[in-house]
C-alpha cells in the first residue's frame, strides 16, 4: 500500500489525545463484568436535576429545529440568578469549550498562556492548538502557586488558566490570594477563573469575579452545568466577562455549540436549588467517607477537597491498582498523563458505591503488601 504523506498540521506532535475517564460500556465488554461503578469523571450521581428531566421529556419532539443560536432563554435565566447581565455572558459546548474559545479569541501563535501543573488537561491541548505555548507552574502543596504563576508571565503571555478549585488536586488559593493575584496580573493578559466546581465550594471560599469583571478588568469566570446540575452528557458550561470579551469569543464560537435540549434543561435546572444542595451535601458525606477509608489503610491522599473527587497516592504504579480495581468493578482515574505515576482520582457516587470503593480499594492495597 502506498503510504502517503501525513498531512497533519506540525503542532499535533505537541498534543496528546485528552483522555477521559474509560465508559462503563467498555469496561463491561472487555472484562465481562455486569456491575459496574465509575467514579472516574467527576460526575453527578445522583442523576440530573429532576426539572430538567421534566422539560427534556416535553420538549423533546423539537430537535428537527436548530437550537437558539444566542441562547437567549438560558442567557435570561442565568442573569436572573447571577445578577450578570446577558451580555455579559458566553455558552458553550461544555464549559471546556470556552477553554478553546478564549484560546482562539486570545492568544496569538507563538504567544504563550500560564497555567499550573498539574492542573486540567484541556488547558494544555486548547493552547497547543492555536500554534501557542503552555507555560506550566508547578503547583507548591498540590496548589497553584499564584506568586510564582506571576513570575512566569512575560511579554509574550496572553492568557492564564487558573482552576479554583483545580482538577486534579481539589485544592483552591485563598480568595484573598486569588484576588491579589488578579490585581496584580498586567492589564492586556486574559485571567481565566475555572470554577467547574463552583457550587460545591463553601460561599466564604468562593472568589467575587463579578466585581473585576464590573471594573472593566480581562477577567473570565467558567462554570458549568455539568457537575452539580447533573448535566454533563448534554454538554452545557457558560462564562462570565465583559461584554467586549464575549463578543471577541462569540465570533470564532460555532453558531449553535450550545445544543437546545441542554439550553432547555440547564434553564430548567437553574432553579432546582434543592437538587443542587442534596447534591452537596451527598459530595460531602462522601468525602467523608473517602478520607475515613483512607485514613484506616494509611493510603495518602489531598484533603480538604472543594470539589466532588480527591486525589490519592498509592505509592506504587498506579496502573497495577487502576487494573485490580477494575476487574471488581470500580472504575477511578488513573494520574499517569498528569506526571502523578502513583496517583489516581476518585470522585464521590452513591453511599453504596462509595462504601463499595473504599472495601475494594482497602482488599487491592492490602494484597500488595
Ligand atoms: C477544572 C475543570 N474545568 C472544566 C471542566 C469541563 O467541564 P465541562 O466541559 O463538562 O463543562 C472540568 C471537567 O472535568 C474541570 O475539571
Amino acid at each position: 500500500m502506498t503510504t502517503y504523506p501525513d498531512p497533519s498540521r506540525s503542532i499535533l506532535q505537541y498534543i496528546s489525545p485528552y483522555q477521559p475517564g474509560k465508559p462503563i460500556e467498555e469496561v463491561k465488554r472487555e472484562l465481562s463484568l455486569t456491575d459496574i461503578i465509575k467514579l472516574a469523571s467527576n460526575e453527578n450521581h445522583l442523576g440530573a436535576a429532576p426539572s430538567a428531566m421534566k422539560v427534556l421529556r416535553e420538549k423533546l419532539a423539537e430537535i428537527n429545529y436548530y437550537p437558539d443560536g444566542a441562547g437567549y432563554e438560558l442567557k435570561k435565566a442565568l442573569s436572573d440568578k447571577t445578577g450578570y447581565k446577558p451580555d455579559e455572558i458566553i455558552l458553550g459546548n461544555g464549559s471546556t469549550e470556552i477553554v478553546e474559545l478564549a484560546c482562539e479569541a486570545f492568544l496569538d501563535e507563538g504567544c504563550n498562556a500560564v497555567t499550573g501543573w498539574p492542573a486540567f488537561f484541556k488547558y494544555r491541548i486548547a493552547i497547543r492548538i492555536m500554534g501557542g505555548i503552555p507555560v506550566e507552574v508547578p503547583l507548591k502543596n498540590f496548589t497553584h502557586d499564584p506568586e510564582a504563576m506571576l513570575s512566569a508571565i512575560n511579554d509574550k503571555t496572553k492568557l492564564i488558566f487558573i482552576a479554583d478549585p483545580n482538577n486534579p488536586t481539589g485544592t483552591m488559593v485563598s480568595p484573598s490570594e486569588l484576588e491579589q493575584f488578579i490585581l496584580e496580573v498586567p492589564e492586556n493578559i486574559v485571567v481565566v477563573v475555572d470554577q467547574a466546581y463552583y457550587e460545591y465550594v463553601p460561599p466564604e471560599k468562593r472568589i467575587d469575579v463579578m466585581k473585576f469583571i464590573r471594573q472593566g478588568r480581562n477577567v473570565i469566570a467558567l462554570r458549568t452545568f455539568s457537575k452539580a446540575y447533573g448535566l454533563a452528557g448534554l454538554r452545557v458550561g457558560y462564562g462570565f466577562a465583559r461584554p467586549e470579551l464575549v463578543t471577541a469569543m462569540n465570533k470564532v464560537r460555532e453558531a449553535f455549540n450550545c445544543n437546545m435540549m441542554g439550553q432547555l434543561a440547564a434553564a430548567a435546572a437553574l432553579d432546582d436549588d434543592d437538587f443542587v444542595r442534596k447534591t452537596v451535601e451527598l459530595n460531602r458525606e462522601g468525602l467523608q467517607t473517602f478520607y475515613r477509608g483512607f485514613d484506616n489503610i494509611g493510603l495518602n491522599y489531598v484533603p480538604d477537597s472543594m470539589t466532588n473527587f480527591v486525589l490519592v497516592d498509592t505509592g506504587r504504579d498506579v496502573i497495577l491498582v487502576f487494573q485490580e480495581l477494575l476487574k471488581r468493578g470500580v472504575i477511578v482515574r488513573p494520574m499517569r498523563g498528569y506526571d502523578l505515576p502513583a496517583c489516581f482520582r476518585v470522585s464521590t457516587g452513591l453511599p453504596k458505591d462509595n462504601e463499595y470503593f473504599i472495601e475494594k480499594i482497602s482488599e487491592v492495597m492490602r494484597s500488595f503488601i
